[in-house]
């Protein structure tokens, strides 16, 4: 996860719009405003702007309530030129795609911030503290170890862009404690795998039902230990919850509007207090546990150092609870578990695809000589070709969201000037499903593909035998594929994410025969229809199903 919005906030305004005769002349005045310094704008080498029926009015409001719409028709004009522009309210915004684009809002400049979407995310979802809040946003020193030119006079406690970043690349990022994180994900989930189905027994679940539950609960103990759920014994339907109304907090309607929303985030940020409050007392920040790479008290490094570094800071409750709530439970759950969904439901659906890539993982067990216990060895879990494959294309079809910057001054794009001030957006929905880099023959970009993501090379063996072997290859499209964002802001939990994604996939394929039952709807009444990605997420990051699928399963081993 990069960021996280959505159309549902907007639509909650809309929804409120008419009962509010405020937010109406709100929206009016709004509109003149905007007019008026759009017609004083100077024309010069400018992207060409997208057309609408009601001047300042429709763009923003199909942009708003009605994405898919307002894709579709910003895609027509994206495909003769790769900058579109159009106005949201009193800010000008450029839809950004091709990978040439992208590498210049990857790229660390002077001129592209960064910022604008955490401090929105911090703002709205997390509910920091304004003081905390400001402390960020006066700020200019920058996420890397040196200090942005000009701002070396900050003290190293005051940056907190800076402090923040390094727990996520030390404690999160870093292959040694993402390892260490699957390995414990790993033993967690193979737990309750053998507690929940007893060997030999057929049991019927519903696959996105099981992960939310089962799956959710491995992760938050390796994470945060078994604290959090210990003594929250509802904060699963406490984060689906919250899941379900995230994107109609982004954009920081009052609560007399979305009061609904405001309140589940209460909830939950209430179980976070809790959990924190309960940690403070008696862990010795001192002693051989603050530095172990996993202790019961708060569970994974990146947890304490994340807690320990907040109180450094003096941060206020709220934010604490608001950074536990997002940073570790949402930011994490929200996005692995529908891809994980995702993936079996496109395993069970092909048997063929099933077998092939149950071979693959059967070659990454390994077996511990001492006990005899049988376990998959992560690192050569994600190189796998084929499951690879099949990861990639789960992301470029179910991650939905925008990356999103902000041009502090004047920069070059795709041959066009962009003016200070204006926000930047590339929508995964246009890059993933762009055709020219996607398609193949039989196989369109929309479609799910196994394959798309092999390339076949021959090798020679000592008889003089060729074989093809497939093997996992981005060449040439990787920088149109950017489902965690990219660059500084890149999101830090993708190397445990991916571990985590595969691990749970692979432990179910290769340890239970799996058989398809039915599809369902999201309550478990038959449905008559496959799945499709939920709409109600889109431009939320992952998307969940919107159906659920039914199996038969049995544990094996
Ligand atoms: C993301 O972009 C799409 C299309 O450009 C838009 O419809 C949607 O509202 C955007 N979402 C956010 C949260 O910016
Ligand atoms: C989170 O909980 C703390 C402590 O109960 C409270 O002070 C704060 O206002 C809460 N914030 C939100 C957004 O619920």
């Amino acid at each position: 996860m990069e960021t996280n919005m959505s159309s549902r906030a907007a639509r909650a305004f809309f929804e409120a719009v008419p009962q509010n005769p405020t937010v109406l002349i709100t929206a009016g005045l709004l509109a003149i405003v905007t007019a008026a310094v759009y017609l004083l704008s100077p024309g010069s080498n400018r992207a060409p702007a997208l057309g609408e029926t009601i001047p300042y009015f429709s763009n923003a409001y199909q942009y708003m309530t009605d994405m898919r719409s307002f894709l579709a028709r910003a895609g027509k004009y994206l495909r003769s030129s790769s900058v579109v522009r159009f106005r949201l309210g009193p800010k000008k915004v450029y839809l950004v795609t091709k990978a040439s684009n992208m590498q210049v809002l990857f790229r660390t400049t002077a001129n592209v911030d960064t910022n604008i979407f955490f401090l929105m995310i911090q703002e709205n979802l997390w509910a920091s503290s304004k003081r905390d809040l400001d402390r960020f946003r006066n700020d200019p020193s920058g996420r890397l170890k040196n200090p942005a030119p000009g701002t070396e006079h900050i003290p190293a406690e005051k940056r907190y862009w800076a402090g923040l970043h390094h727990i996520f690349h030390e404690y999160l990022a870093r292959t040694h404690e993402s390892n260490a994180l699957a390995a414990n994900f790993q033993r967690q989930f193979a737990a309750r795998l053998e507690e929940r189905f007893p060997a030999g027994e057929w049991a019927a679940v519903r696959i996105l039902e099981f992960v939310r539950a089962d799956m959710t609960m491995a992760a938050t103990t390796t994470l945060a230990g078994p604290r959090m759920l210990g003594l929250n014994p509802n904060l699963l339907r406490e984060l689906w919850d919250f899941d379900e109304i995230a994107a109609s907090l982004v954009w920081g309607l009052p609560k007399w509007i979305n009061r609904e929303a405001w309140k589940k985030r209460d909830r939950f940020n209430a179980s976070c207090v809790r959990y924190l409050e309960d940690g403070w007392k008696d862990f010795d920040w001192d002693g051989p546990a603050a530095s172990a790479s996993w202790e019961p008290v708060w569970g994974s490094r990146y947890v304490r150092e994340l807690v320990r570094w907040m109180r450094q800071c003096g941060f206020d409750k709220e934010t604490m609870g608001g950074a536990m709530m997002i940073l570790v439970i949402f930011g994490t759950n929200g996005n692995t578990i529908p891809i994980v969904a995702w993936c079996l439901i496109e395993l069970v659906k092909d048997k063929d695809l099933l077998a092939r890539v149950r071979a693959e993982i059967e070659t990454t067990y390994v077996t511990d000589s001492a006990t005899g216990t049988r376990t998959i060895d992560p690192q050569a879990l994600v190189a796998l070709p084929l499951f690879q494959s099949v990861f990639v294309e789960i992301l470029r079809l179910h991650v939905s969201m925008n990356v999103t910057r902000e041009a502090v001054g004047p920069i070059t794009l795709g041959g066009y000037e962009i003016e200070k001030g204006a926000v930047l957006q590339a929508p995964t929905e246009i890059s993933h499903f762009d055709e020219g880099v996607w398609g193949a023959p039989g196989h369109p970009a929309a479609e799910f593909w196994a394959e798309r993501h092999l390339q076949y090379v021959d090798a020679v063996d000592e008889k003089g035998q060729v074989t093809r072997t497939p093997q996992f290859s981005m060449t040439g499209r990787s920088n149109d594929f950017f489902p965690f964002g990219g660059g500084v802001s890149i999101c830090p939990g993708r190397f445990f994410a991916k571990q985590e994604i595969m691990l749970t996939a692979a432990m179910l394929v290769s340890r239970f025969d799996i058989e398809f039952v039915e599809w369902t709807t999201l309550d478990g009444s038959p449905s008559d229809r496959p799945a499709q990605n939920d709409v109600r997420w889109s431009g939320g990051a992952s998307v969940p199903p919107d159906r659920d699928m039914k199996v038969r399963w049995r544990r094996r081993w």
